[in-house]
């Protein structure tokens, strides 16, 4: 049985290869193209060490100067001898462009594309050929048509028969926001350039809290897609910050999941003093006790840096040490990464 194998290199390129049935890791990369740092082969330079994020494996036969008992325990891994017995996520240490791996470019037609808000714009891209894999929370470059110039967007979703979607937050003057509110067509032939970035979803062991400050939600309903495609056993609860009401978009997708979702609770909030929200100020400002669940907790933030700076604070002040605690910064003036 084969095993998708996602290689999350040192500047966020993740390539997927498929290992076969008792093949390592290290020979399934260098059938696929891959040049994973290697040399002895044999489990006895260290050469090729990389951290197993999450999967099963066999660890394969070694010495301890290559790879120690600690840090088999600790989940490092030795390419060349580790035989994946499920799906894995292996970090290399080595750039994409040191093991010839950039990233895939995918041509793709405008296939949905939605004014959610006032400010906030949403669109699907269906790829026209090829196998489109990320890990959910990564991002895709967008090609802006006819320039040279490429934005960075967050999936999502999962992909859905070669469908993708993405959330936009429609800034005047923005180039790609501006293109897809005011000349974009459906089925608009676009371009990109995936998977992008290391805010991805980890194993589940533990509590989920998830932070999303504006568009920053995008990497959570494709975090939420995969769990509502996998399940959830632990409790996860996600706080929608947004600056004011034409802000918040898709609550009623966040409904659907909590329906489907035993376990997944979420609340919004938005800042504007003149809001009637019920929830007003920062997502820092909704966070209760239980959530942080005495550090007990896998925190995943994507929002502007203000965010993750009070988010941290809040942390601090509360005097919890989340067990794990992943963040995107992104600035949605810029259309830039995540947003
Ligand atoms: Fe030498 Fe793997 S290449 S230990």
């Amino acid at each position: 049985m084969s095993h998708k194998i996602a290689l999350s290199f040192e500047d966020g390129v993740t390539r997927f290869i498929t290992c076969g049935t008792g093949e390592t890791v290290a020979d399934a990369a260098y059938r696929s193209g891959i040049n994973v740092p290697f040399d002895c082969r044999d489990g006895a330079c260290g050469t090729c060490k990389s951290h197993c994020e999450s999967g099963a494996y066999d660890k394969g036969d070694y010495i301890e100067d290559a790879l120690t008992e600690d840090e088999a325990a600790e989940g490092f891994v030795l390419t060349c001898q580790m035989r994946p017995k499920s799906d894995c996520v292996v970090k290399i240490a080595a750039t994409s462009a040191m093991c010839k791996a950039g990233a895939s470019t995918f041509s793709a037609r405008l296939s949905r594309l939605e004014r959610l808000s006032p400010t906030t714009l949403g669109f699907a891209l269906k790829v026209d050929a090829g196998e489109l894999s990320f890990l959910p929370g990564q991002y895709a470059n967008l090609s802006l048509p006819g320039t040279r110039e490429v934005r960075a967007y967050s999936f999502s979703s999962l992909p859905h028969d070669g469908e993708v979607e993405f959330l936009v937050r429609n800034i005047p003057g923005g180039r790609m926001s501006s293109f897809l509110a005011e000349r974009a067509k459906v089925g608009d032939a676009m371009s990109f350039t995936a998977p992008m970035g290391s805010f991805y979803l980890r194993p589940v062991t533990r509590p989920l809290l998830f932070l999303a400050g504006g568009t920053g939600l995008a990497p959570f309903l494709a975090m939420l897609d995969l769990l509502a495609r996998d399940g959830l056993n632990v409790p996860a609860h996600l706080v929608y910050g947004v600056t004011s009401d034409a802000d918040l978009v898709l609550v009623d997708k966040l409904e659907a999941f909590a329906a489907r979702l035993k376990g997944f609770t979420f609340s919004t909030v938005v800042a504007d003093a003149a809001s009637s929200h019920p929830r007003k100020g920062y997502v820092t400002h909704h966070l209760a006790p239980e959530h942080l669940n005495g550090g007990d907790v896998d925190t995943y933030l994507c929002g502007p840096p203000a965010m993750v700076d009070a988010v941290r604070h809040h942390f601090q002040a509360a005097g919890v040490t989340p067990a794990a605690f992943h963040y995107e910064k992104f600035s949605p003036g810029a259309e830039a990464k995540a947003a």
